[in-house]
């Protein structure tokens, strides 16, 4: 990483002389680097730049700005593996997860890349004669995006693609333990050919430099991938600043498996749910919900599959002490509330891996049940009818995703109209999103506009109705 900020087209070392430490998850003796955070006065500066950059940004033919995104594609195609590699280094995830993440980020790209010719505004039919009424979208301004670390290329890329392509200018501070990776993407859209000041970065603290971009009055519009904790704190900063914002916080996500499903199917669905990415995903699954009659062929097919997810070799360590704390903490949590049948202890080397862990005969009160654990830990129910599974699988505050596996096609259908989440999944993992499909979830989860797709170019443009009278009399005989 060449500093922690980009501004106005340039790499600026903030000022101050605070040093934050960047180090590998898995080996925290690897000090990848030091760098300074930005502090309220490089947020300053990189809203100033991206206001001053707005208007010939706005301006640019959707379609270019477009095609500058389906550059970005080809470099990132280049630079894959780099990307994968300091992603891995710095985050932790194993390497195929990380080339995985830089495929999902490269299908976003594309996607809004073509997204240019597509800023569809719509014509509709007047009340009045002689009078064309059409609607269109225009960009916000300068936007903030703020970013977690569990996905330190593709959330970036997801907020940042359509937010460009709308042509709005993005102040993007991305989460302080994943600076490296975020530089890459700001790197790869400088190399594709960004103006200055249309896309700027400060990597620094939630508490300073994200909350500096909160309160700028220059900021349009918030959109935020974090904690449920954090979320309410922006969403209440926003609304009463009248910015616009969007929020994508935790989830709780059950998988269900019902009498006549394919256990093995369900199994595989459900260790890479649950101890996949180490749990760091919003979309994991850390609830199993079990039809009675399959508990004993479950839990041995499960404990099964969960030996085939070997921390530090298949799967990364927590992201850092804070996050490893917080597991373990929750799995002295959960012996206390359940019976632990697997792992439950970090493992012996250097590094946060923690061993893939369940929890067993989980009741619904259990605050492992509840609460968000975002670790390689997952809590197995049991229910005896599918009325039963869906109270369950609706027994949070969450609301993201969910899974059902079955044969029976009206349970299929009951479950995808009944089930709190934004994203229902059949037969499959809980876990993933796609660049063309709308991303986010409902209750506690989600605020705002849903992400990816076209809901994203939604969120970052503000729609005008305009009224086109040709009558020439200055009148309209209508009915408004
Ligand atoms: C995925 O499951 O592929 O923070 C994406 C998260 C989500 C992204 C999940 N916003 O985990």
């Amino acid at each position: 990483m060449k500093a922690s900020c980009f501004i106005n087209g340039e790499w600026v070392e903030p000022l101050g002389d605070k040093l934050v430490d960047n180090l590998n998850p898995a080996d925290p003796d690897d000090l990848i680097q030091q760098f300074k955070p930005a502090g309220a006065r490089e947020v300053g500066l990189a809203i100033n730049a991206a206001k001053s950059a707005f208007e010939r940004w706005k301006n640019t033919p959707a379609p270019a700005r477009g095609r500058l995104l389906l550059k970005a594609v080809e470099i990132s195609h280049r630079r894959a593996e780099e990307i994968a590699g300091v992603m891995t280094r710095e985050q932790g995830k194993v390497y195929p997860e990380a080339l995985g993440e830089v495929k999902k980020g490269i299908n976003l790209l594309e996607y809004y890349a073509g997204a240019g010719f597509r800023l569809e505004g719509q014509s509709l039919p007047s009340e009045s004669q002689d009078c064309f009424t059409y609607t269109i979208r225009r960009p916000l301004g300068v936007v903030g995006l703020i970013t977690p670390w569990n996905f330190p290329w593709a959330i970036p890329v997801w907020k940042a693609a359509p937010a460009l392509v709308a042509g709005n200018t993005v102040v993007f501070k991305p989460a302080e333990l994943t600076p490296g990776t975020a530089a890459l993407m700001v790197e790869i859209l400088e190399e594709a050919g960004l103006p200055a000041g249309v896309l700027n970065m400060v990597a620094g603290k939630g508490s300073v430099t994200g909350e500096a971009i909160l309160n700028h009055p220059d900021i349009k519009a918030v959109s935020f991938t974090g904690s449920n904790e954090i979320g309410q704190h922006v969403i209440s900063t926003c609304a009463s600043q009248m910015k616009k914002v969007t929020c994508e916080l935790g989830g709780k996500n059950a998988l269900i498996i019902m009498e006549d499903a394919d256990v093995d199917a369900a199994i595989t669905a459900t260790a890479v749910g649950a101890f996949g990415s180490t749990g760091q995903r919003c979309t994991a699954t850390s609830r199993l919900l079990v039809h009675r009659s399959l508990r004993e062929q479950v839990m041995v097919k499960l404990k099964n599959a969960a030996k085939g997810f070997v921390p530090g070799q298949n799967v990364g360590p927590s992201v850092d002490s804070k996050q490893y704390k917080t597991v373990l903490d929750y799995i002295e949590i959960g012996k206390k509330e359940a019976q632990i049948v697997l792992g439950g202890k970090p493992i012996n080397q250097k590094g946060y891996f923690i061993e893939p862990t369940i929890f067993d005969d989980v009741s619904s009160d259990c605050r492992i049940f509840q609460e968000e654990i975002f670790g390689p830990v997952l809590c197995v129910s049991y229910f005896d009818t599918f009325e039963e599974a869906l109270k369950l699988a609706n027994n949070s505050k969450f609301g993201l995703a969910g899974s059902l596996f079955t044969k029976d096609m009206s349970q299929v259908l009951r479950y995808a109209e009944m089930l709190e989440a934004g994203m229902v999944h059949v037969n499959e993992p809980t876990i993933g999103g796609e660049a063309q499909l709308p991303f986010g979830g409902v209750k506690a989860t989600g605020y705002g506009d849903r992400e990816m797709c076209e809901d994203g170019i939604n969120f970052f443009t503000e729609t005008k109705t305009v009224f086109l009278n040709y009558s020439g009399s200055g009148d309209r005989s209508m009915v408004r």
